[in-house]
């Protein structure tokens, strides 16, 4: 690949010069954490197909599915370190890089995805998103979404937080989600999200947490019997790239990137919201026994948690989030 790179571009500058290198052609590698049907995939593909179209077929990409090119946190450090060109990934293990972004982790913060939108799209996730390139050198070109998470067991419904007793839940690499977990009653751990399905296939998880989207692209159906929708954490997907990377394209193509992503992420939200309200009734389908809580309960049980992570996460950040509420 890289060979491919340099020598087109060597070859383009010597033919017409300097500004030659406005014509690159590349192909970027995208690491997602699911597979080419789900709601991460409908936004790197259309990202891909703006990109190819802006760039008259220069610019493509190359999608590498279920976390091929590693975990999470490898994927954000691979990145960083200008090993991987790309990926879209949850928020939940990049807490581990800058504490800003445990504000995803915080439970019941954003009530409905608007609101989630509303301030994404506002001075604060440009802050969130510059903070993150200035500390880990890993840019955000767009803010997907994973969507609200539920949880998934397969020991009982969760009608009040006193269900949860006993059941071994696995978390995100998130202290946060730890401590959340913990004061609902559960016997958490974190797990990176590559061992889950194992995990809970072979009992040495109970529970997990996730999007319906996502719940239903991994096939959780097959090893969890009970679909609890406590939407107790709103989940951001940003689709990111290695800045050095980024840095390195000419100023015509950082357009084209910011474009392309500009361009691909309303239509994934978009996709996202369509595929959580369609999916519930296929997951039911499928043999889930689906239970809508009262919420009421679950929010009271976490506000410690709120109480206690507030100023890590940045105080005024939180009251910023906390005030999107309609
Ligand atoms: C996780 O639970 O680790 C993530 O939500 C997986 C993902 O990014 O889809």
């Amino acid at each position: 690949r890289k060979f491919t790179f340099a020598t087109t571009a060597a070859l383009m500058a010597s033919v017409w010069g300097g500004a030659a290198l406005a014509q690159e052609t590349r192909e970027f590698e995208v690491s997602l954490p699911l597979g080419p049907e789900s709601h991460q995939a409908v936004g790197v593909l259309k990202f891909g197909e703006e990109l190819e179209r802006l760039s008259e077929g220069r610019l493509t990409i190359r999608p590498q599915y279920d976390n091929a090119l590693g975990a999470e946190r490898e994927v954000v450090e691979g990145m960083s370190f200008g090993l991987i060109d790309m990926g879209i990934t949850s928020t939940g293990p990049m807490g581990g890089f800058v504490n800003d972004f445990m504000l995803f982790d915080l439970p019941y913060i954003f009530t409905t995805a608007d609101a989630a939108y509303a301030f994404l799209d506002s001075e604060h996730g440009t802050a969130l998103a510059d903070k993150l390139e200035a500390e880990t050198n890993v840019k955000i070109l767009g803010w997907m979404e994973n969507g609200f998470r539920h949880n998934t067991n397969n020991v009982r419904a969760l009608n009040t937080p006193e269900d949860l007793a006993g059941i071994r839940h696995r978390t995100q690499e998130s202290r946060v989600q730890v401590d959340t977990w913990t004061a609902l009653g559960a016997n958490a751990s974190p797990m990176a999200w590559t061992e889950v399905f194992t995990a809970l296939q072979q009992g040495v998880m109970d529970s997990q947490e996730n999007p319906v989207p996502t719940i239903y692209d991994v096939k959780f159906y097959e090893v969890q019997e009970y679909l609890n929708l406590t939407q107790h954490v709103y989940s951001p997907a940003p689709l990111m790239m290695g800045a050095d990377l980024f840095n390195s394209l000419s100023e015509a193509d950082q357009t084209i990137v910011l474009e392309a992503a500009a361009i691909a992420t309303p239509v994934q939200r978009e996709a996202s919201q369509q595929m959580e309200q369609d999916l519930v009734a296929e997951l039911e389908t499928l043999g889930m026994t689906v239970t809508r809580p009262d919420l009421a309960p679950f929010k009271e049980r976490v506000q410690p948690v709120i109480a206690q992570w507030k100023d890590t996460v940045g105080a005024e950040l939180v009251d910023a989030a906390l005030a999107t509420a309609p």
